[in-house]
């Protein structure tokens, strides 16, 4: 079992609606936290809302689908806490629309943020957590990451591929000290979901959780060190359904695809 206090933690999208739970959460714990996002301000004020010492706290301004901001995180974590033993991956984007709709950009972007950048940050923490013969890797998936949900193709195709991502390296990383955990929430009241995102959750009577509530169940899987956990039910059902019969969630988000349909025009 991970004993959380004094755990040296990068944690990333810490300036999210997660991620700014999770760091309240895991400060209280007495981790050590290197809190990364895009905006040192954003950093800044969860900073001060955070009970915990200064000199737990370590702010890294990066953004993830940059080679220099990736290092740049691994040298402010050895220069303020001599390394870190725990990666937890939480930023991600998504948007809701017709794949027909989305720029090349703006699907490049989701597979640089959702996968590419957390798949090369635990690349870049793994000889350190060999060396020290320790470490953990946490990434956030979705429940998307199981079931292909239509008008959010591009972030479920992204979710899938970190889900194989988390199981290979775990299987790859299974003689070594190094922990893999995926853990995939269901949907959450954060900003990531658009106001259209929120119109559609209402009328089909999608489950939504609060943050607070999901980072405390994410810090429960890690403290389990789960390999693979699904946060809500009956979501975490729907997953090993669709695993074994994909026809028959076709068959069964049929009209829920329909009423979706007419949120994204
Ligand atoms: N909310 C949900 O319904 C839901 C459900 C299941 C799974 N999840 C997953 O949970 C995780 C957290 O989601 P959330 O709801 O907390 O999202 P959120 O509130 O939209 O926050 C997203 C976070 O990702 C960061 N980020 C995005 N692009 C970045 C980049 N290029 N470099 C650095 N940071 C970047 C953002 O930082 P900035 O301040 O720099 O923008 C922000 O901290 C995501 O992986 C998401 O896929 C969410």
């Amino acid at each position: 079992m991970t004993l959380l206090p004094d755990q040296r933690i990068i944690l990333t999208g810490a300036t999210g609606g997660i991620g700014c739970e999770l760091a309240k959460q895991l400060a209280a714990k007495g981790a050590k936290l290197g809190l990364v996002g895009r905006s040192l301000v954003k950093l800044e004020q969860l900073s001060a809302q955070l009970k915990t010492d200064s000199n737990n706290i370590c702010l890294i301004c990066a953004d993830i689908t940059k080679s220099d901001d990736r290092q740049s995180i691994i040298e402010k974590m050895e220069n303020d806490f001599s390394g870190y033993d725990m990666l937890i991956n939480s930023a991600g984007i998504m948007d809701f629309t017709s794949i027909l709709d989305q720029s090349d950009e703006r699907i490049e972007a989701v597979f640089q943020t959702n996968v590419i950048a957390p798949t090369l940050l635990c690349k870049k923490v793994m000889p350190y957590m060999l060396a020290q013969n320790k470490g953990h890797i946490v990434n956030i998936g979705s429940t998307f990451g199981s079931i292909g949900f239509a008008w959010f193709t591009s972030y479920s195709t992204s979710k899938f591929a970190l889900r194989g991502f988390s199981q290979a390296l775990r299987r790859e990383l299974s003689e070594t000290p190094i922990k893999v955990s995926y853990i995939a929430p269901r949907a959450v009241r954060t900003s990531l979901n658009s106001s259209a995102v929120y119109n559609m959750a209402k009328e089909v009577k999608m489950n939504m959780d609060d943050p607070d509530f999901v980072a405390k169940k994410i810090i429960e899987s890690i403290i389990k060190e789960n390999k693979e956990k699904y946060l809500g039910f009956p979501e975490s059902l729907f997953v090993r359904i669709n695993a074994i019969l994909p026809g028959l969630v076709d068959m069964a988000t049929r009209s829920q695809n329909k009423i979706a349909e007419k949120y994204v025009r």
